[in-house]
């Protein structure tokens, strides 16, 4: 698939469900095949081969699946923290470290998030690997989201040299399309993992 770079707010609406119904049409059990693959991909990249503080999310609707992925990581010594949405900051995400006695609620969009608790709190400085979702990609690593800003505003931290992680995005191959609209607070991706491949946008 092809679009222009300027195209309307319509058009990327109507862009964003056509990407989000391609990814709806799978089976979950396909969803869950997709996500062992992307787990995989993920486990042996060179950065995880040591014990990284890493920032995962709960995955919800036909996401691919992060839950065995996440498994997965603590499994393999991983250190993972889960995003809520900021309490008096807007828009923007803070990651709770889960732990044994992690405790669960949901936010205002019904997504499972780790109930704010102060002593848990990992610092974005703190996180290596930011696995982040999507609903699109292109060739260049930008990404298109859910239309909140929340993981660009997160970026902006990173693109302003704030603090040093590396964001991969997670997906399923049909999220790709050739060339996505970008706006100039989309942040660009550093590495995108499918099941077929792993995109890496580092120069
Ligand atoms: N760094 C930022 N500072 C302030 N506002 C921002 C920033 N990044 C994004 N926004 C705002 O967020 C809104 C949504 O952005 P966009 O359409 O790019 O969302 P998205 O990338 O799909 O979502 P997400 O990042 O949550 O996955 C835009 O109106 C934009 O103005
Ligand atoms: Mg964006």
């Amino acid at each position: 698939m092809r679009f222009r770079k300027d195209i309307s707010a319509v058009a990327q609406q109507q862009l964003r469900r056509q990407l989000l119904d391609a990814r709806a049409s799978l089976s979950s059990a396909a969803r869950d095949e997709a996500a062992l693959q992307v787990g995989n991909h993920l486990l042996q990249l060179p950065e995880l081969q040591q014990p990284c503080q890493i920032g995962s999310y709960f995955s919800v609707k036909a996401e691919l699946p992060t839950h065995a992925i996440n498994e997965q990581l603590m499994a393999h010594n991983h250190q993972l923290s889960l995003p809520i949405l900021h309490p008096f900051r807007a828009g923007h995400l803070l990651f709770m470290q889960l732990n044994q006695t992690t405790k669960w609620t949901h936010n205002r969009f019904g997504i499972p998030e780790p109930e704010l608790d102060v002593r848990h709190v990992t610092p974005l400085g703190h996180i290596t690997i930011l696995l982040v979702p999507l609903v699109g990609f292109d060739a260049h690593g930008n990404r298109m989201g859910m239309g909140g800003g929340f993981y660009d505003r997160t970026l902006s931290a990173w693109r302003q040299g704030r603090v040093n992680l590396m964001p991969i995005g997670l997906a399923l191959d049909c999220q790709y399309v050739d060339e996505l609209p970008v706006q100039p607070w989309d942040v660009p991706l550093q590495m995108v993992i499918t099941p077929s491949k792993v995109w890496d946008f580092r120069a």
